[in-house]
């Protein structure tokens, strides 16, 4: 059929990865024999079969404990390299990538262990796939903003292999606010600002997420439809969402991709992209993210593919210049 044909074949940009997110059971499993850790399944069935999950928090807690396998630089590596090749099989030719180094640090990780064995990846995946991709650091939301300008002062003797910040983790009792001091320090260092909100949480924690931490990017952002001056702001300013259709059924935000408001949020005339989260937690990469919510919502045509596809796009960091070249 042409329609999921279209949907797998166009080129397109992911904007909303977590690299933690796409450590598959099978790598969590052989990097725990590398690392010669014990881990607390016997086998990668009885992993997988853990991951049914109720809401974020239940995530979160398994997603966690699984990154703790990561220990060296090639183990870093391993991890993008994997997601970059399912990235381009998907035809993806443009990542921006989240890590999330406090996950690491506090386990005694240095930083640049972690920031080498990704930005290593990527440049491969420049020369060997000819895929772009770029990395943007997130804090953990549930630690402090001390502990996040200290995450922030171990990374930028890095700078330059990293282009923005994001905010992540439980969204609900953490609000944007928490973190106003820090992202109005990384706005000064030019880093590029992006922010998890209304994931979880209400319409006003995209509201402080774009007034208080000026984010030009809302992660999820799916509950800006319950408050109508909300879209309208969203709408004249073009400020993208970068929505994850799978992920959000897994994490009980929607009970059913049919009940998904991502055709409603195209229809209002808002940026939405599609992505995939978490893609080995929530069952799917990219491709997948786009065949079954065109699947459940039979409102989505060809018009929404090339729509949802030119605004990964011009939602992406990249200059200007190559931008125009992909639109
Ligand atoms: N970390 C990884 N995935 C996440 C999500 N969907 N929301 C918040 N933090 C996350
Ligand atoms: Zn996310």
């Amino acid at each position: 059929h042409a329609l999921p044909e279209l949907l797998c074949r166009m080129p397109k940009a992911e904007l909303h990865i977590h690299i933690e997110g796409s450590l598959e059971p099978e790598l969590i499993f052989s990097l725990a024999e590398r690392n010669r850790l014990q881990l607390p399944y016997p086998t990668i069935e009885a992993l997988r079969a853990a991951y049914a999950f109720t809401d974020l928090q239940s995530f979160l807690d398994i997603y966690y404990a699984g990154a703790s396998v990561l220990q060296t630089e090639e183990d870093f590596f391993d991890m993008a390299w994997a997601y970059l090749l399912r990235a381009k099989a998907d035809n993806v030719v443009h990542a921006e990538i989240f890590f999330d180094p406090q996950t690491h640090t506090a386990r005694g990780i240095p930083f640049v262990t972690i920031i080498n064995g990704l930005d290593r990846a990527i440049q491969q995946a420049r020369k060997e796939l000819g895929i772009s991709a770029a990395l943007i650091l997130c804090f953990l939301r549930h630690l402090t903003e001390d502990d996040a300008f200290t995450v922030l002062e171990e990374a930028l003797p890095f700078r330059d292999k990293f282009i923005g910040i994001g905010l992540d983790s439980g969204e609900k009792g953490n609000p944007p606010e928490k973190f106003s001091k820090v992202f109005a320090r990384c706005r000064e260092l030019e880093l590029r600002l992006v922010a998890h909100a209304g994931e979880e949480g209400t319409a006003e924690y995209i509201w402080h997420a774009l007034d208080l931490l000026q984010a030009e990017r809302i992660d999820h952002g799916v509950h800006c439809l319950d408050d109508p001056q909300l879209v309208t702001r969203l709408v004249q300013q073009q400020i993208p969402l970068t929505v994850c259709p799978l992920s959000n059924v897994k994490l009980c935000v929607f009970p059913t991709l049919a009940a998904h408001n991502i055709a409603r949020l195209l229809a209002c005339g808002i940026r939405a992209t599609i992505n995939s989260d978490d893609p080995a937690y929530f069952g799917g990469y990219l491709n997948q993210n786009y065949l079954e919510t065109f699947v459940a919502l039979p409102e989505l045509g060809a018009a929404e593919a090339y729509r949802l596809a030119r605004n990964s796009f011009e939602a992406s960091f990249v200059d200007v210049e190559v931008k125009a070249g992909w639109i």
